[in-house]
């Protein structure tokens, strides 16, 4: 992977397996413009399809993940200029496609669109530095890149209402104790690595396996439980089909690897 040919996002392998990708359009707090997203969902695609990658990190600056769409690019957009261009629709095209985990790791701002990107992710990490928002009512406007039905999903109706209604920010401290955020740490470094380190260890795991432990997880918000766990089952069974399985459990009798981290 390489940044050359993007002006917006950087591209890097911290370390063996994982994929990293930074926001970069610093003098707009990396607001999320169209050629913006569509260097992300490039890169996305890249990461997903290298054979070398088995996990990817998403990341901003220690000052902003994403302020949010690009108001300058939306200002004068009419009802007939969105839904002809389907506006945004873009930010849905690929992200839910990616197969191999996806980890935020959010510092500083993140609001709106900022937001709903780090939700779309699998897992999201923040530092207590990062402000969460869904400012879009003060705009006129609601979220649109599913951060009214992600966050409800997350934070029940009444929070998602108090913040989707009024566009107050929330802290990174909060965004853990809401469950927004897997977890929270001290300084926006410690988050990357954090989520580097992570990513390590997925990439290190069958890839099969880890897979399929990112589909089924993902059912449970589109199933309804019966279904999922019935889906689940059928998963677990073609597993027993892979090479990783026969190695895995093997490797499970024997003791040091049941101590391991
Ligand atoms: N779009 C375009 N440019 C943006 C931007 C955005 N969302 N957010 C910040 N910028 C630009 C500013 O215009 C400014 O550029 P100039 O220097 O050229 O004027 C630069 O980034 C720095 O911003 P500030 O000077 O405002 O920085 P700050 O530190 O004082 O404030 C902030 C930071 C509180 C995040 C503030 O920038 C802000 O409120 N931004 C807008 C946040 C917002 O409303 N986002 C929601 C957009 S709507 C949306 O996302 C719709 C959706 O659901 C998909």
């Amino acid at each position: 992977a390489t940044s050359a040919r993007y002006e917006n996002i950087l591209v890097d392998s911290p370390k063996p397996g994982v994929g990293l990708i930074t926001l970069n359009r610093p003098r707009a707090l990396n607001a999320l413009s169209s050629a913006l997203f569509a260097e992300l969902n490039n890169a996305l695609t890249e990461f997903d399809h290298d054979s070398t990658t088995g996990a990817i990190v998403l990341t901003g600056s220690e000052k902003a993940f994403a302020a949010g769409a690009d108001i300058k690019e939306m200002k004068d957009l009419t009802f007939s200029d969105v839904t002809n261009i389907n506006f945004i629709a873009s930010w849905s095209s690929t992200i839910p496609h990616i197969r191999k985990p996806i980890i935020a790791a959010v510092n500083g701002h993140a609001h709106g669109g900022g937001c709903e990107l780090a939700l779309m992710a699998d897992i999201l990490y923040c530092s207590s530095s990062a402000s969460f928002s869904q400012p879009e009512i003060k705009l006129g406007i609601i979220p649109g890149a599913g951060g009214s039905q992600r966050l409800t999903n997350i934070v029940g109706k009444s929070r998602a209402m108090d913040l989707i209604l009024t566009g107050r920010s929330f802290s990174g401290v909060e965004a853990e104790r809401w469950g927004v955020a897997a977890r929270c740490f001290e300084s926006a470094e410690e988050c990357v690595n954090g989520a580097v380190d992570t990513a390590g260890k997925m990439a290190g795991m069958s890839r099969v396996a880890v897979r399929a432990a990112k589909e089924v997880v993902n059912k449970s918000q589109d199933l309804g439980l019966r279904e999922g766990v019935e889906y689940e089952r059928k998963t677990f069974h073609g597993l027993f089909g892979s090479k990783d399985q026969k190695i895995g459990t093997l490797l499970a009798l024997t003791w040091p690897y049941t101590q391991a981290d």
